[in-house]
């Protein structure tokens, strides 16, 4: 939506209508007294508008990803609320060395989600960045940073849409909709082939629902390809806790428990659009959970694809018995896996022990966790890791059948999820997985950084990263 050009600042004078500058220190600012007298601070989230002198004073704290994109944010906010259509950004050397986060920060800042709204105000706006003369590397920057907003933009867009309009037949047909859009090719499977091939888990779930449950599958598959990786998402398009039904004020924003089938599309898009150098397989379980006569029951007993029974106990976990289901599917369809990464809204404890702007990253291989932790700060996001351990893993045991849904403790409710998950990884790739629980970041009811009300896009910058980086790293 908003247009980026670059331009060489050794060039022609550029006929932009205000300029925006951020300041760490006001001291060696040009408007000094000024920005003294409205007591400017260069704090996240300062910003002044100078309109006769046409300038956009924004603050930043620190030389990082965070500060830059907040700032950037901050200002193209702040444009918007003018007249002005166009701004210019001379970049410095702390903008050069954060240029990422400039790009991205006013893309992913500017987003608004007005579909719903019958006034639409958005205006488009321009921004012209002034770099030095040898601005190849720029260029190339600004590229990817566009395709990886675009794709973070689509999974805010896919997550806000209410559940009326997205349910699992829209899902498929939009995943339909951005395979054509790229150099990917999709598979659809509806409740049939779910019956046929012993994904109970998943089919029990989506029982209740007028929607048909589908499952999702993406392929990207270049000429080159340097690895072979799978991303499984939990596309609850409404999870409104089945019999085991959420209390009233819990049930809002569960048009939110799709989101991490939303990011493994929106991610493999991007990926396809990058034309990075991986086999990439897209699985995502599309399902509504709800109630009625036909609904699966606290006390059933389900089988899911690999075998393995599971005591229902509460159906509100809901999301793991869909997971389960579609990682069994993905080992079974895909050989000599090399990574297979899960993304889910999976539990509530998760944002109680992390808090909401953080992704737990659960999985049996130390070094694989930490690699995506650090992929995850440096792309722009928060996330840290959960450990199993022995004790827990006691506590999801069950009575009459395998394993059970549900834990017998309250405490680490975001680990027993992740540890039922485990059940369901083949011992080849047990130290291939990675299970994302993305519960908080991925819907906050306020505005944080450049992240608006609602859907945040989490897992989608994480994912590219750590991919770009196993590219440069071979
Ligand atoms: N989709 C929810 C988890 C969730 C909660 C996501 C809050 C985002 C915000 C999931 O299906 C669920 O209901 N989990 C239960 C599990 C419990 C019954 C063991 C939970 O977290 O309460
Ligand atoms: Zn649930
Ligand atoms: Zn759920």
């Amino acid at each position: 939506n908003m247009k980026i050009n670059l331009i060489d600042k050794n060039i022609e004078k550029n006929n932009t209508e205000i300029e925006i500058i951020f300041v760490k220190d006001i001291g060696n600012s040009e408007h000094k007294e000024l920005l003294e007298t409205l007591e400017f601070k260069a704090k996240d989230e300062s910003c002044v508008l100078l309109a006769e002198s046409k300038k956009i004073y924004v603050g930043y704290e620190e030389e990082n990803y965070d500060s830059i994109a907040i700032a950037s944010a901050t200002a193209i906010k702040k444009l918007q609320t003018t007249k002005f259509a166009n701004a210019r950004i001379e970049l410095n050397e702390v903008l050069e060395n954060n240029f990422k986060a400039l790009i991205e920060g006013a893309i992913l800042g500017e987003y608004k989600f007005v579909n719903y709204k019958s006034e639409k105000d958005k205006k488009k706006i321009e921004l012209q960045i002034l770099v030095p003369n040898n601005n190849e590397k720029f260029e190339k920057i600004l590229n990817e940073s566009i395709i990886i907003s675009k794709a973070v933009n689509k999974t805010r867009n896919m997550v806000n849409t209410p559940p009326a309009d997205f349910y699992p037949e829209v899902m498929a047909k939009t995943a339909k909709k951005l395979a054509r859009s790229a150099d990917i090719e999709v598979k659809i499977e509806g409740e049939k082939y779910l019956k046929e091939n012993g994904m109970n888990a998943m089919l029990s779930v989506g029982r209740a629902s007028v929607h048909e449950s589908q499952l999702i599958h993406l392929t990207y598959k270049p000429k080159n390809v340097q690895a072979k990786i799978v991303l499984v998402g939990k596309g609850l398009t409404y999870d409104s806790g089945g019999l085991s039904l959420k209390p009233a004020d819990f049930m809002v924003t569960m048009k939110s428990d799709k989101s991490g089938g939303c990011a493994v599309m929106s991610t493999l898009w991007a990926i396809a659009k990058l034309e990075l150098p991986f086999e990439v397989h897209g699985i995502v379980g599309a399902v509504e959970n709800m109630i009625g006569g036909n609904a699966y029951k606290p006390d059933d007993v389900l089988k899911a694809k690999n075998g393995k029974t599971i005591e229902i106990r509460n159906t509100d976990a809901e999301g793991r018995l869909v997971l389960a289901d579609c990682l069994c599917y993905a080992q079974d369809e895909i050989k000599d896996i090399d990574y297979i990464f899960d993304y889910a809204t999976l539990t509530g404890a998760c944002v109680v022990g992390v808090g909401e702007y953080t992704t737990g990253v659960m999985g049996n291989n130390e070094i694989l966790k930490r690699n995506a932790v650090l992929s995850a700060l440096k792309s722009g996001e928060y996330a840290t890791t959960l450990d199993f351990n022995r004790f827990l893993k006691k506590s999801i045991k069950s009575e009459i059948a395998d394993i059970c849904n549900i834990a017998n403790t309250r405490y680490g409710g975001a680990i027993t999820a992740g540890m039922f998950l485990d059940n369901f990884i083949s011992d080849e790739n047990k130290e291939k997985w990675i299970h994302f629980d993305i519960a908080g970041p991925a819907f906050v009811e306020k505005p944080w950084g450049y992240n608006p009300h609602g859907a945040s896009g989490a897992g989608v910058r994480m994912t590219i990263k750590f991919l770009q980086d196993l590219v440069d790293n071979n």
